[in-house]
This record gives C-alpha cells, structure tokens and sequence, in this order.
C-alpha cells in the first residue's frame, strides 16, 4: 500500500486558492491514501466562533469536500483531511474520510488546543476506524497526539494506519509520534503544513512542517523539511501492523493489565 501526506502552506481564508494548490502538489503522485494537514483549506488561526461559522463548510455538501471527492474519484485514491465543518449552530475542527466511491465519513477533533476552544465545540463523535480497501484507517487530529488514548482507543478498535491530519506550533509532536507507533504497533501518518500566520499583529504563530510516515517499529519512514510545501508517499506492509508481538513473551495487547491501571 503507498501512503504518503501533503504539506501545504495555506493562505488564511483563501479557500480556493488553497485547494488548487494541493490539487496541483497532487497531480501526478501514485498512492492509494493521502493524508492532508488541519483545516488545510482554511488555514488556521481562527480568531473567533463568527469566523469558524463563517469559513465553516456543511459536509459533505461543502466545496472544499465537494472537490476532494472529484479529486479523488478522478486519481482513485482515498484522502483524510482536516477541515472546518459548520454543522448548524456548532462549528468543529473536523477530518474528513474520501475513497475512490465518495465519501466515507468524518471525524471531529476530541482534544481542542489553545484557543480552538474559543471558536470550535470539541468533538462528539466516538474515534472511529475507517475501512479504505483492505486497509483499517483510525482518524484524529493534531493535538490529540498529545494524550495517549486516541491512538490507543483507534489501534484497539483495529487501526492499522493512524491517520493525522495536524498544524503543529509545538516542537514535540514528531519525536511524540514515535511513542505512539511503538505503544501501539501502527503505522501514523502525520500531515502538518508549514509557514507563519499572523492574524494579531506582533503574535505569529509559526508551523514546524516535519509531516511523516511511521511504522510500528518505530522508524520514519518520511519525513519532510520544516519550511517547504511538499508532497511524499511510500510503500508500506500493512500486515505489520497486525503482528502485536514484539518477542516470544510479550504481546503489545495480550499483556495489558486492566485490572491494574486506573483508567478514569
Ligand atoms: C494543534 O492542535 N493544532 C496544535
């Protein structure tokens, strides 16, 4: 299977310019999943909940999901990205799940970071796994990293790709997303965009790019620069994934000893 991500540079609520320009980083590029960075349409730094109803797209009528639904029906390919969804009166950062057929579902970020929570609700859909081919694909979203239950919650529901759609500004997500693999014995494809927003004058929030592909041993597999828009893509052995064991006596899932961990 070739999975790959695409690491863009978004302009702040130019929608249509940015869509063209990863449908141009994708032209041409052979993967079967495609993994798009956070709100990569909108870019990020929303400023207020009246921006995020604003820029918010119902999906899956929206044009940005509209046009990654010909975009994929076109290169028969599946992609996962991260957008703003206007569902009514809520507003979320969301992820939306394409295949070759259409679309396959969505995603709504658990874990709302900074000042998120002053324009997006956290999200209320349960952390799903998405079948995309033969392949299991669990979705969350950038800051979800930085808890361990997300990818534990979607590899024990049978992920065996993690999709990660992310606009990092911390410097601690690529090296974090190692843990994860190895805790959990899946592949994680990080997709994160690069360059500076400034929406408030003298405060501009820098994006640490790094998007990569990891496998449950923990190696990177790829792994971008941190200030160019790029796209990358590499051929994976999903079965690997499946293997749990890590030597003759110790089994990732086997050994977990819920009788002991307090887990609320
Ligand atoms: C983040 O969750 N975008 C840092």
């Amino acid at each position: 299977m070739r999975v790959g991500f695409v690491q863009n540079n978004p302009v702040f609520a130019e929608v249509g310019s940015n869509l063209s320009k990863v449908e141009s980083l994708l032209a041409g590029n052979n993967a079967d999943l495609m993994v798009l960075p956070e709100l990569f349409s909108t870019g990020y730094h929303f400023l207020s909940r009246e921006e995020a109803f604003t820029l918010g797209e119902s999906i899956p009528e929206g044009p940005t999901t509209q046009t990654l639904i010909r975009i994929c029906e076109q290169n028969r390919i599946s992609i996962i990205a991260g957008i703003a969804e206007r569902d009514g009166d809520r507003a979320y950062n969301s992820a939306v799940v394409i295949g070759p057929e259409g679309y396959l579902g969505k995603y709504r970020k658990t874990h709302l970071f900074d000042t998120e929570k002053k324009c997006f609700d956290p999200g209320d859909l349960p952390l799903r796994v998405f079948d995309i081919g033969s392949v299991r694909v669990g979705v969350m979203i950038c800051f979800d990293w930085r808890f361990p239950e997300p990818a534990r919650s979607l590899a024990l529901a049978g992920a065996d790709v993690v999709a990660h759609p992310s606009n990092l500004v911390l410097p601690h997500c690529p090296q974090a997303m190692i843990t994860r693999c190895l805790e959990n014995r899946v592949f994680a494809v990080t997709a994160d965009r690069v360059g500076t927003e400034e929406r408030i004058p003298g405060s501009p929030l820098r994006f640490i790019g790094q998007s990569q592909v990891v496998d449950p041993d923990g190696n990177i597999l790829i792994r971008a620069s941190e200030t160019d828009e790029e796209i990358q893509i590499v051929d994976i052995d999903i079965e690997k994934a499946r293997n749990k064991s890590i030597n003759a006596h110790n089994d990732l899932f086997k050994d977990r000893r819920n009788d002991i961990y307090r887990t609320r």
